[in-house]
C-alpha cells in the first residue's frame, strides 16, 4: 500500500498536462512511439545498438502489455535507476543516465500522464534477445555501479535561473549528452572533460557542441542556436539530419522559445574543449565553378563530379551554393561538409534528410540502401561525390575512402564493448570480482573510520 497507483483518484488536468509537457520536451515518444503511425507509446521499436536490436518497451497504461501494474514508486526506479517492475535490469538504450536527475515533481507529474493521458495499448512489445554475455541483464547492475550517478539535479546558485533551467532541460529531460558526449570502452559516456564534446551514433557524429569558439558551437549566436532547436537549419552554418532531426521533430520544435532559449545560455557556458581544427566547421568553403569547367572535357574529368552533376546539382546547383530560398542549402558553410571527418556528409548521402518541422517537410532523398534501384550510389560512388564536395566547397583536408563508406554503410563502427564480444564474459566476471573488492575495501575502511 502507499505508493500511487493507476486506479488511485484522477490527478488534476494541470498535472496531466505538465506530464505531457515534460514527455515532449523528454522526447520519450522518439523510442517508445513506433515511427510512422505506430500507436502512441505501445512500443515495439528496435534501436539498433551496436550489439543488436533493443525493443522499446510498451508504455502505456495497459496491464497485460505496459506499466499498467507501476507503482509511482516503479516508475521512478524505472526512470531514475533503470529497473524495471519486475526487478531486471534495462540496458542504457533507455536514457536513464539522464533522467536519473529529474524531480520528484517532474517524475510525479509524468506517472500522471502516462497513465491518465495515454490510452492503453494491450499488446507487449517484442523481448529484446541480444546475444550472450549481453543477455544477462544482471551485468548492467555492475555497470550501473560504475557509470550511473544516481543523483538529482542540483541547481547551482551561482548561475541565473535562466542557465539553471537550461542545464536541467538539456541535461535531465533532452538528454543531449547521450549522442552528443563520447562513450568509453563500456559505452559510458565519458566523464567531466569530454562532456558534450562528441560522440558517434551509428552513422551518424553528433558535434563538439561545447562553447570552444572553433571546435565547439561557441561562435555561435544565441539566436542562432535557439533557431536551430526550433527548426533545425540555420542558413550558412548548418541543418540537422539523421537523429538530431528526429530530436527537433518530435521534441525540441515543440518546446517554448523560453526553453530553448535557456538551453542555448546553458550551452553558450559549457566549458570549452577544443581539439585540432583550424577553423569552425561551418567556415569552410566557396562556390567552385568546377562543374562548368569539367563539363565537355573528353578525358581527366573527376568521376566526383560526374556524380555531383548527375545526383547533386540540380538541388545544390552547380556551384554547391543551393538555391536563394535556403529550401536546398549551400554546401560550403555548412558544418557537414566542414567538419574535420566526414561522418554527417557521408551518412546524408546515404540516409537523406527528412525532417518535418512546423508541418513543413524539409527532404532530400536517401541514395544508400533504401533509394530507389535508379537513384543508388555505390561505396565508390558516394567515396567519390564526398572527395569532390569537400575538395570543392568543403574542408579539403578531410578525405573518404571506399571502406569509409562501407563501414558508415553497415551502420558506423561497431565500439570496442561489441568487437570484444569474445572476450566480454570474462571481463564481466573480472568487474564483479573488482566490484566486489572494491564494495569490501570500502565497508572496511568506513568501518574502521567508525571504531577510530
Ligand atoms: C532513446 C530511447 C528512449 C527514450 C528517449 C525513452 N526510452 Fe524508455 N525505454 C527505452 C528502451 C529501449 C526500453 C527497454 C530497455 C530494455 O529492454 O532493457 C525502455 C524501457 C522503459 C520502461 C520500462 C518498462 C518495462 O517494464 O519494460 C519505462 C517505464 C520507460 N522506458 C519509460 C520512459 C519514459 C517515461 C520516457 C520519457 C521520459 C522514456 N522511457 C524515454 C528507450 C527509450
Ligand atoms: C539522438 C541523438 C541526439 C540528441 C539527443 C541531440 N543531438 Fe544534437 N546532433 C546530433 C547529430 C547526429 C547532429 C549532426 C546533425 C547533422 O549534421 O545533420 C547534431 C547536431 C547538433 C547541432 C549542430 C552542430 C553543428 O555544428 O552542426 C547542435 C547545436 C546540437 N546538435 C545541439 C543539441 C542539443 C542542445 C541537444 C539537446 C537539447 C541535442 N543536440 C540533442 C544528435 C543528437
Ligand atoms: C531533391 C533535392 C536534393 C538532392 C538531389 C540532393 N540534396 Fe542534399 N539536401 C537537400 C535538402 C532539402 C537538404 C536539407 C535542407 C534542410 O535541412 O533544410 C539537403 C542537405 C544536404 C546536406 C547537409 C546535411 C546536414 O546534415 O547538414 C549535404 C551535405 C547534402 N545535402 C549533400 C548532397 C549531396 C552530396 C547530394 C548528391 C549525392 C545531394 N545532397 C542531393 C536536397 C537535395
Amino acid at each position: 500500500m502507499g505508493a500511487a497507483h493507476a486506479q488511485d483518484a484522477r490527478p488534476d488536468a494541470g498535472q496531466i498536462e505538465k506530464g505531457r509537457l515534460l514527455a515532449v520536451a523528454a522526447d520519450c515518444a522518439a523510442c517508445h512511439t513506433a515511427p510512422k503511425g505506430g500507436a502512441p507509446f505501445a512500443g515495439g521499436y528496435p534501436i539498433d545498438s551496436p550489439l543488436g536490436a533493443i525493443y522499446a518497451s510498451n508504455i502505456t497504461p495497459s496491464k497485460s502489455g505496459g506499466i499498467g501494474d507501476y507503482t509511482l514508486d516503479d516508475f521512478r526506479r524505472s526512470l531514475r535507476q533503470g529497473i524495471r517492475k519486475d526487478g531486471a535490469h534495462l540496458y542504457p538504450a533507455m536514457p536513464y543516465t539522464s533522467y536519473t536527475q529529474l524531480s520528484d515533481d517532474d517524475t510525479a507529474s509524468l506517472y500522471a500522464y502516462f497513465m491518465h493521458g495515454v490510452a492503453p495499448v494491450d499488446k507487449r512489445a517484442p523481448e529484446t534477445a541480444l546475444p550472450f554475455p549481453f543477455n544477462l541483464r544482471f551485468s548492467m547492475a555492475v555497470w550501473n555501479a560504475l557509470f550511473l550517478k544516481n543523483q538529482r539535479f542540483v541547481a547551482d546558485a551561482s548561475q541565473s535561473a535562466e542557465w539553471n533551467r537550461g542545464a536541467y532541460l538539456a541535461g535531465a529531460l533532452a538528454h543531449c549528452s547521450t549522442c552528443h558526449t563520447p562513450r568509453n570502452a563500456l559505452m559510458a559516456e565519458q566523464d567531466g572533460k569530454a562532456f558534450l564534446s562528441g560522440g558517434s551514433i551509428g552513422p551518424w557524429y553528433a558535434p563538439n557542441i561545447t562553447s570552444d569558439a572553433t571546435s565547439g558551437i561557441g561562435a555561435w549566436s544565441e539566436a542562432e542556436l535557439v533557431q536551430y532547436l526550433k527548426t533545425g537549419r540555420v542558413h550558412g552554418k548548418a541543418q540537422a539530419a539523421g537523429p538530431m532531426a528526429e530530436a527537433i521533430e518530435h521534441s525540441l520544435q515543440h518546446l517554448p522559445e523560453a526553453d530553448l532559449k535557456a538551453i542555448a545560455v546553458y550551452l553558450k557556458q559549457v566549458p570549452a574543449v577544443a581539439s585540432a581544427e583550424a577553423k569552425p566547421r561551418f567556415a569552410y568553403g566557396e562556390s567552385s565553378n568546377t562543374e562548368v569547367d569539367q563539363r565537355g572535357l573528353a578525358t581527366g574529368v573527376d568521376p566526383g563530379w560526374r556524380v555531383y552533376s548527375g545526383s547533386c546539382a540540380h538541388c545544390h546547383q552547380e556551384g554547391g551554393a543551393g538555391t536563394a530560398n535556403g529550401n536546398y542549402p549551400s554546401l560550403f558553410h555548412n558544418t557537414a561538409t566542414g567538419a574535420d571527418r566526414p561522418d554527417n556528409l557521408i551518412a546524408t548521402i546515404l540516409h537523406g534528410v527528412d525532417r518535418t518541422v512546423d508541418s513543413h517537410a524539409h527532404f532530400m532523398p536517401a541514395f544508400g540502401d533504401k533509394a530507389s534501384f535508379t537513384d543508388r550510389l555505390s561505396d565508390q560512388e558516394i567515396a567519390d561525390v564526398s572527395n569532390y564536395v569537400l575538395g570543392h566547397y568543403g574542408n579539403p583536408a578531410v578525405k573518404v575512402s571506399v571502406d569509409d563508406v562501407q563501414a558508415l554503410r553497415a551502420g558506423g563502427k561497431p565500439p570496442f564493448i561489441a568487437r570484444m564480444r569474445p572476450l566480454i564474459l570474462p571481463g564481466i566476471v573480472v568487474l564483479i570480482v573488482a566490484f566486489v573488492l572494491i564494495v569490501a575495501l570500502r565497508s572496511r575502511s568506513r568501518r574502521r573510520a567508525h571504531q577510530e
